[in-house]
């Protein structure tokens, strides 16, 4: 197809955008829309009835304002949940999700001790105790879901100071020593959770490798897009937008953290993009 390929990245919040700023490397060259839940967050302590309606209904209207050629679910809460949902709704439509990484944490663990951080939802799923029996049958996955990390990550994001000691208090959980044998890796299995990675480096019993799947996710989502609009060699043509399911704009300050947020990580090329302005 000759026009820009259009990606809508979703999720309760502003977790999404450490998806969103691999996405955005990854392909450059296409428009995206980055919509946050404020409505519906936190979606972690949620009934999961009522996250599957949250997401169908804001996803109503999100696909019919910006008409997207794919939908990103960076989410673990919700995708572990609402993907089924979504395709049997909008059956033309790739939907690509995230759930925990279980997969590579179990298959690179040395010490078989690995643990899921996430919502309190996440680590309640069937889908999550199903990646566990799948993948990390020969590991001993200690579940984690935190009440607070999301929020605090939200806050974070808002200019507010995190207090070590919290942080501290609920990654605690993951670092199991037993019979000689250590945790070797955490799943943050929460897109809130990479935002505060810096904090969990520093306050970690010990050294360990994080998992964070979205290096994964926007290869995946590369390859869905490829297909249909195949990579224009130095096309310099996207940019990205956010939106609020409360219709709310960003006050000048968050949005000049969004912006560097999207752009952590970006190549100097997609540094000279340029970005819709909000509401768009
Ligand atoms: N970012 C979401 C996730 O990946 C969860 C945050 C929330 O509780 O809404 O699970």
């Amino acid at each position: 197809m000759d026009r820009i390929p259009r990606i809508l990245v979703f999720d309760s919040g502003l977790g999404g955008l450490t998806v969103f700023r691999a996405l955005f490397r990854q392909r450059p060259d296409a428009q995206f829309f980055y919509a946050a839940d404020d409505l519906g967050f936190p979606y972690g302590p949620k009934a999961e009835a009522e996250v599957v309606a949250l997401v169908l209904r804001a996803m109503e209207k999100l696909i019919a304002d910006h008409a997207p050629d794919v939908v990103v679910i960076a989410c673990n809460t919700a995708s572990t949940l609402v993907l089924p949902h979504l395709r049997a709704r909008w059956p033309n439509l790739p939907f690509v999700g995230t759930v925990p990484a279980i997969k590579p944490a179990a298959e690179q663990s040395q010490s078989r001790l690995i643990s899921v951080l996430a919502t309190p939802g996440t680590v309640a799923r069937d889908y999550t105790f199903d990646l566990i029996a799948q993948f990390a049958g020969h590991c001993e996955v200690t579940l984690v879901g935190s009440k607070t990390l999301a929020g605090l990550a939200e806050s974070f994001v808002h200019g507010a100071a995190i207090e070590d000691a919290e942080v501290a208090a609920e990654i605690a959980p993951c670092f199991v020593d037993r019979d000689g044998r250590r945790t070797d890796a955490i799943v943050l299995a929460c897109t809130h959770y990479p935002l505060l990675l810096d904090s969990f480096r520093r306050l970690a019993p010990w050294p360990l490798r994080w998992v964070d799947p979205a290096p994964a996710i926007a290869l995946r989502t590369d390859h869905v897009i490829s297909a249909l609009f195949p990579r224009r060699k130095g096309a310099i043509e996207g940019g990205f937008s956010f939106h609020f399911t409360s219709g709310a704009t960003p006050a000048p300050k968050l949005l000049t953290t969004l912006e560097s947020l999207a752009r952590e990580g970006a190549s100097p090329a997609s540094e000279m993009l340029r970005h819709r302005a909000i509401g768009q």
